[in-house]
């Protein structure tokens, strides 16, 4: 059993992917499952922390003893993280948000006309919530971690991506195609803001999680 090293602490996790609304039966999306998201929150509560975890469409039980917050968009994910990050420790922000939404909501289901071409889908874009927090943070020494999906020049663009977000800490997760054919390979590695850099092994998505707690935990301190 692991030290309750998150005791007295109050961490937020987001999870899943924002699905953004086109009428009432259809919206944008994508395949996020959760899964790390909910990783993250379990490991946490089970090392002490008070954790709310803002889920977005994650199709996934409710962790015992931990906060959850459904929501559906971009923008409610956004107001649910800055409601419960007013006196968080860390937030780490493992869900999926979309980063553009549609600009007109049909309040009835967009129907097909005959002889006519569908209208275009015009989008807007969503709020940087990693951003936000990052540079608004509502305590000071709270700790923000971001993730990142990169296909290619892994560690240069996560360290430029940690730039741009200003999180301390930045979990860079290496997806598509590799030399060997086909095979699963996802290497993670979490870059801080310090220039520090963990690699961590394949393995299930618990792991990361406790290696994330971890470089947390150190930058509470
Ligand atoms: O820019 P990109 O989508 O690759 O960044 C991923 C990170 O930023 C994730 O931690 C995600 O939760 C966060 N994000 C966000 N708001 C957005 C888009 C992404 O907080 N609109």
């Amino acid at each position: 059993v692991r030290e309750p090293d998150l005791a007295g602490r109050h961490v937020v996790v987001s999870a899943g992917g924002t699905r953004e609304p086109l009428d009432p039966v259809r919206f944008l999306g994508n395949r996020s499952s959760g899964k790390q998201g909910y990783a993250l929150a379990r490991t946490a509560a089970a090392r002490g922390a008070r954790v709310t975890l803002v889920a977005a469409n994650a199709a996934l039980p409710d962790p015992a003893g931990v906060d959850v917050v459904p929501v559906g968009t971009a923008v409610q994910l956004r107001e649910a993280v800055l409601k419960a990050a007013a006196d968080a420790d860390a937030v780490v922000m493992a869900a999926a948000v979309a980063d553009f939404r549609p600009a007109h909501y049909a309040a009835g289901k967009i129907k097909k006309k005959d002889g006519q071409e569908p209208d275009p889908i015009v989008l807007l874009r969503n709020p940087d919530i990693l951003a936000e927090i990052s540079a608004e943070r509502a305590r000071p020494g709270q700790v923000v971690v971001g993730f990142a999906a990169e296909t290619d020049d892994v560690l240069a663009n996560g360290r430029a991506k940690l730039r741009r977000k200003g999180c301390d800490l930045l979990v860079v997760n290496e997806v598509g195609e590799r030399k060997t054919f086909g095979s699963e390979e996802n290497e993670a590695v979490v870059l801080g803001a310090d220039g520090s850099e963990t690699p961590v092994p394949h393995g299930p998505k618990e792991a990361l999680a406790e290696i994330v707690w971890d470089l947390v935990t150190r930058r509470l301190e």
